[in-house]
């Protein structure tokens, strides 16, 4: 399978405090003839302020290279080998409510097919500030004019 690349853009705004480290991470699907590898050992690491855009055919792995960072993936499909790093911990072994304390706390997603991921009878603010509403509580005020801390 064709690994997707991941383009770095200028390290203007880098900090060098890593917050996401993955490192040979593999994903294998179980099938009748044996596990197949989707992903085969990709590294990548993004920093504080830092945006990291993976770009790669279409079925070359992105989405689930994501997903099997928040533990989201589907049936069969497992992480086989490597590990990712958040803010310094193994997303990986982490327990069930650590990690959902991560999963829209300090990690958020917009999944892939946005007029069916996000809710077109809301408003994308209010879906934005639905996370910091419920994982730091704030108020809505509060939510809506948080920093936007890209
Ligand atoms: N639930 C699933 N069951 C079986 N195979 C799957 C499943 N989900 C994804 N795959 C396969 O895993 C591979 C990687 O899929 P993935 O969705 O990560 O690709 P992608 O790079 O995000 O593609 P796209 O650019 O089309 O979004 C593809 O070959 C796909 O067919
Ligand atoms: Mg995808």
């Amino acid at each position: 399978m064709m690994m997707a690349n991941t383009i770095r853009p200028e390290p203007s705004a880098r900090t060098g405090e890593r917050l996401l480290d993955v490192k040979g991470l593999t994903i294998e699907i179980e099938t009748r003839n044996g596990p197949a590898t989707i992903v085969d050992g990709i590294d990548l690491h993004v920093d504080k302020g830092e945006t990291l855009g993976i770009v790669g055919e279409s079925g070359c792995g992105k989405s689930l290279t994501m997903l099997s960072m928040m533990r989201l993936l589907p049936n069969k499909i497992h992480v086989t080998k490597g590990e990712a790093n958040f803010a310094g911990r193994d997303l990986q072994k982490m327990s069930n409510s650590e990690l959902r304390k991560v999963r829209g706390g300090e990690v958020g997603f917009i999944f892939q097919d946005p007029m069916t991921s996000l809710n077109p009878v809301m408003r994308i603010g209010q879906q934005l500030a639905e996370p910091l509403i419920y994982h730091r509580g704030m108020s809505k005020a509060e939510a809506r004019s948080a920093p936007v801390n890209f």
